[in-house]
């Protein structure tokens, strides 16, 4: 796929990835680009700052209502929709203690939501043969996140979900991709490190802290080639490889990053 006048959805658009994708979809030639984001004035703010092209809509993506109008408004204003980057999501921090609450947001967020988009934009896209699904799971699906027993949980559950569509629908003419990003500098990050979260750290002490608009690179890239993992980091194929191949030397050598950041 390439971006020239696409009709594009971006949840979580006011967020640090969400409107790096936002910015450079507008800058590839979208016709128009959604800025949906549970912060209403924020994603006023970015769809203000992207231009003439973006739009800006109130989305809380935990409640299936609103994943449904907002695709019903956008299919019903723009004749149908492209893409869909279903981005919103959320860290918590939390390991085996954290609150059912927390559990609770990771999952709504980092996986209920996904089943909504599914849902919602299924349904015009198989009728059309065609439209796109990217959905930003992390490298924590397909590793894990040191400290953050909800976000490995649920973002593995997320890129198994993307798997299952990818492979239910690509014949129908539906491409998903699944987003696998490390660390990336945008709020979830800082504020986990200002916090002196232990999985931030590890994040950070990992590899390359990518800016929002490198990750649009990769994104433009892997939608380009129609892949279904896009991996802003290319190492994290390395680490997935050993993971499956030695699990136990794989956890030895996170392990060793963890004492060493601890001690
Ligand atoms: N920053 C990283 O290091 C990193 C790494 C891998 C994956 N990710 C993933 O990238 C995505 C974007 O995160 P980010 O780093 O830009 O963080 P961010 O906190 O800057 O942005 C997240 C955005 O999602 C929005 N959001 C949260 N809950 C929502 C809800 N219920 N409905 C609608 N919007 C909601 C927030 O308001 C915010 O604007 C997330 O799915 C995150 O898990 C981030």
């Amino acid at each position: 796929m390439n971006l020239t006048d696409r009709i594009v959805v971006v949840t979580g658009g006011a967020g640090g990835i969400g409107s790096a994708l936002a910015r450079r979809f507008a800058a590839e030639g979208a016709a128009a680009v959604v800025v949906a984001d549970v912060n209403a004035d924020a994603a006023r703010a970015v769809a203000a700052a992207v231009g003439p092209v973006a739009h800006p809509a109130g989305v809380d993506v935990t409640d299936e209502e609103q994943v449904r109008a907002l695709v019903a408004d956008t299919e019903q204003k723009f004749g149908r929709i492209d893409l869909f980057c279903a981005n919103a999501g959320v860290s918590t921090g939390g390991g085996v203690d954290a609150p059912d609450a927390d559990w609770d947001r990771a999952w709504r967020v980092n996986v209920l939501s996904h089943v909504y988009t599914a849902r919602a934009v299924l349904p015009a896209m198989l009728a059309r043969g065609g439209g796109h699904l990217l959905m930003t799971c992390s490298a924590a699906g397909v590793l894990t996140a040191v400290g953050d027993a909800p976000y490995t949980a649920t973002k593995h559950a997320a890129v198994a979900f993307a798997e299952w569509l990818a492979i239910t629908y690509r014949d129908r003419g539906v491409r998903v991709s699944a987003l696998c990003p490390q660390g990336v500098d945008t709020p979830m990050l800082s504020e986990g490190l200002a916090a002196g979260h232990l999985g931030a750290k590890v994040i950070a002490a990992s590899g390359a802290v990518l800016t929002p608009d490198q990750v649009a690179d990769s994104v433009i890239a892997g939608l380009a080639e129609e892949r279904f993992l896009i991996l802003p980091h290319p190492e994290v194929a390395t680490y997935a490889r050993r993971r499956a191949e030695d699990p136990d030397g794989w956890q030895a050598g996170l392990r060793k990053l963890v004492r060493r950041l601890t001690a």
